[in-house]
């Protein structure tokens, strides 16, 4: 398990998500995994898919539950907004302040970020709140043929196209953001500090842009899959 992090320190925080941490001495993959009760397959899949974008095996992710794969989509919803979030908003706090003392305009960064952050906020919010609690229901409704006919109609106003025609790219203002930092702002006063949080937010960027590949190539067309037979199942009743 060790190597998995000197291949890549970032996966640090995907094991986190697991509820794996660091101090795992000599075990190996499968054993960490046993200790902590972790599905080592679909552990694999989502490290290897996470540190290498070519590698993404769709077909393989979708032959696992939706309830394990949301397991995973929402402690990474956490580990943004509890985590990692607040830590660059400090560092940004700090950065205006160390990195841009003498320019009036360093103070719209925080306003940019804090945009981002609602933005974000709002977009994991109805993910936690809806989406995440229906692709469930039409899983347990797939898995048990007789809720499933009492059950399909009442939630058949909703369908997950609605959420993929919606899913918006919340990327896009982190590149702004990066943008600012990059191009516009002055030279900074602390360069170590600002390349430390130019660092964060491109890795944030990448976390969310596997973050984004999971729900929309696995969740949305494994449900949509479930949707289709339930609706096959109620025409033939
Ligand atoms: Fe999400
Ligand atoms: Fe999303």
């Amino acid at each position: 398990m060790a190597e998995l992090v000197h291949m890549n320190y970032l996966l640090v925080s995907v094991m986190n998500r697991f509820g794996i941490r660091l101090g795992f001495g000599d075990k190996s993959i499968s054993q960490v995994c046993k200790e902590h009760s972790v599905n080592i397959d679909f552990f694999l899949e989502i490290v290897n898919s996470f540190h290498d974008k070519d590698y993404f095996p769709q077909k393989h992710l979708q032959g696992f539950s939706i309830q394990l794969i949301i397991d995973y989509l929402s402690k990474t919803h956490r580990y943004y907004l509890d985590e990692k979030i607040p830590e660059i908003e400090k560092l940004i706090d700090q950065m205006i302040i160390e990195c841009y003392s003498h320019n009036e305009h360093a103070h719209f960064l925080k306003t940019f970020f804090i945009e981002y952050v609602n933005e974000l906020i709002s977009h994991i919010k109805k993910e936690d709140e809806k989406v995440f609690p229906y692709s469930i229901n039409i899983e347990n409704q797939f898995l048990n043929k007789k809720e499933s006919e009492n059950q399909y109609p009442t939630s058949s106003n909703y369908s997950i196209k609605e959420y993929l025609s919606e899913h918006n790219n919340i990327e896009e203002k982190l590149f702004d953001l990066k943008n600012i930092i990059i191009k516009y702002l002055p030279s900074p006063e602390n360069q170590a500090l600002c390349s430390k949080v130019l660092s964060d937010l491109f890795n944030l960027e990448k976390d969310i842009n596997d973050h984004s590949r999971i729900e929309e190539n696995v969740l949305i067309p494994k449900v949509k899959l479930m949707e289709e037979e339930l609706s096959n199942r109620q025409k033939k009743t």
